[in-house]
């Protein structure tokens, strides 16, 4: 077919290790303690942290958080994303999306947006898709990237040439892709103009903050991020620790998100996700589109998954903070209850990444892909690419998609069932 196979292996030999991105390199600050001091200072004046503060704070600081420092560093690099693993996965991504946009009459303007677009991998696959079909004519790409590095790897990817904008514009860097379309990058999708979009989100709802509570005798207590009073040195320049404890009184995030009917023993609630799932319904009801989230996650049931990954292992999140990436499972359930709350918005999902996969077509795509390869160990790559992405013990029963479409594409879609979820 059109495209050149790229299989990684790297991913063969990882592929246990699905949530491990970036290689550190310390640009501004080499101190690997310099997180765990600020957190302890914050801690100090302010009291203990809930863990969406401490998430935040890791991930997102400016100067040195986990997303906002990392260089991206090709063979020796230690992410594996299901984008990264092979080229067949964004493909599928792409058909799924042209099919979809193809049976609400092919809109234009067009704009494609990718929620927290990594290395750009995806985006670039299904731009090449896109463009092998001949649909990019009034399209762009609208990417929503908080990091300022990954931004600009994103764009070495995607684009023959970019720049940095105005600080004054809400669009902070722009460029033209190789194919040709506008590229605009944005810090957060109530940025992004509005107009027909096909959305999508992958491995981006489970790096946002989380709050986590914990059920007691008496009670559901928000569980918080404390000084480690057995660790306290006098030394300044020693490793700050730190510990989980449960608020005394209820905390207004306990009394704003739980659910009266809550039974967990551990509830995990991301208040910035509902907010992004919120405005995607609003964004689709009020201009069209449809939204495609893909993540490891639950419908409902999930309780303790709190997590940190460093160097392709599973890590404590509390020790040396900003070296390692701090991660939660996605509720699909709360995706579906915002948009039934929305209301004018149908929610398709979740299906594993297994089913979705299959009956888009990836087992055509890797069978045509097999038959102009020749050379056995490259062969043998391809084939342990598609059982990473596919097999139950692998990538494809955690891994999930759901799907979110305007309900006035609610005929069409009784007629023709959205792909992947039937
Ligand atoms: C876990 S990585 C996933 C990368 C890519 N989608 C993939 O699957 O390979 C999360 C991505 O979201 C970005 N990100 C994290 N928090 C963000 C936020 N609050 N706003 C925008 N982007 C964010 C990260 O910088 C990164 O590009």
């Amino acid at each position: 077919m059109f495209l050149h196979l790229k299989p990684s292996n790297f991913a063969a030999k990882y592929f246990k290790y699905y949530r491990s991105y970036y290689t550190v390199k310390r640009k501004a600050v080499k101190d690997e303690n310099y997180i765990a001091r600020q957190i302890y200072q914050k801690i100090k004046v302010k009291g203990p942290l809930t863990v969406a503060d401490y998430m935040k704070e890791v991930l997102t600081n400016p100067m040195v958080g986990y997303y906002m420092h990392k260089d991206m560093f090709g063979e020796t690099g230690d992410f594996i994303t299901s984008p990264e693993i092979t080229q067949m996965f964004g493909e599928m991504i792409a058909i799924w999306l042209l099919n979809e946009w193809q049976k609400m009459g092919s809109p234009k303007p067009l704009q494609v947006v990718e929620l927290g677009p990594g290395r750009g991998t995806l985006s670039s696959d299904i731009v090449k898709v896109f463009s092998h079909f001949k649909a990019l004519h009034k399209a762009k790409l609208q990417l929503v990237e908080i990091s300022p590095v990954l931004s600009e790897i994103q764009s070495r990817r995607l684009c023959s040439q970019s720049h940095l904008c105005s600080e004054k514009m809400v669009v902070y860097r722009q460029g033209t892709s190789h194919h040709g379309i506008p590229v605009q990058w944005y810090k957060q999708l109530s940025d992004v103009p509005s107009g027909f979009t096909l959305l999508v989100a992958h491995e981006f709802f489970d790096a946002l903050p989380i709050h986590k509570f914990h059920k007691t005798y008496s009670g559901y207590k928000e569980v918080l991020i404390d000084i480690d009073p057995n660790a306290e040195t006098n030394n300044e320049n020693s490793e700050p620790k730190f510990r989980y404890v449960l608020s005394r009184n209820d905390t207004p995030m306990q009394k704003t998100l739980l659910k009266p009917d809550e039974t967990r023993d551990h509830v995990e609630i991301s208040p910035d996700s509902i907010l992004i799932y919120k405005q995607i319904c609003e964004r689709l009801k009020a201009t069209g589109g449809l939204a495609l989230i893909c993540d490891y996650g639950y419908y409902g049931t999930g309780t303790d998954t709190f997590r940190a990954f460093k160097k392709h292992k599973q890590v404590d999140p509390l020790v040396l903070p900003g070296t390692s990436d701090l991660t939660a499972d996605v509720d699909f359930k709360t995706i579906r209850e915002v948009a039934n709350n929305e209301g004018g918005i149908i929610s398709i999902g979740p299906a594993t990444q297994r089913d979705f996969l299959l009956k888009t077509g990836l087992e055509f795509r890797f069978r045509a892909l097999k038959e102009n390869i020749t050379d056995k160990k490259h062969l043998e790559n391809l084939s342990e690419c598609f059982r990473i992405l596919t097999d139950k013990d692998k990538m494809g029963e955690r891994f999930k998609f759901f799907s979110l479409f305007p309900e006035t594409m609610k005929r069409i879609l009784d007629k023709c069932p959205v792909v992947g979820f039937t």
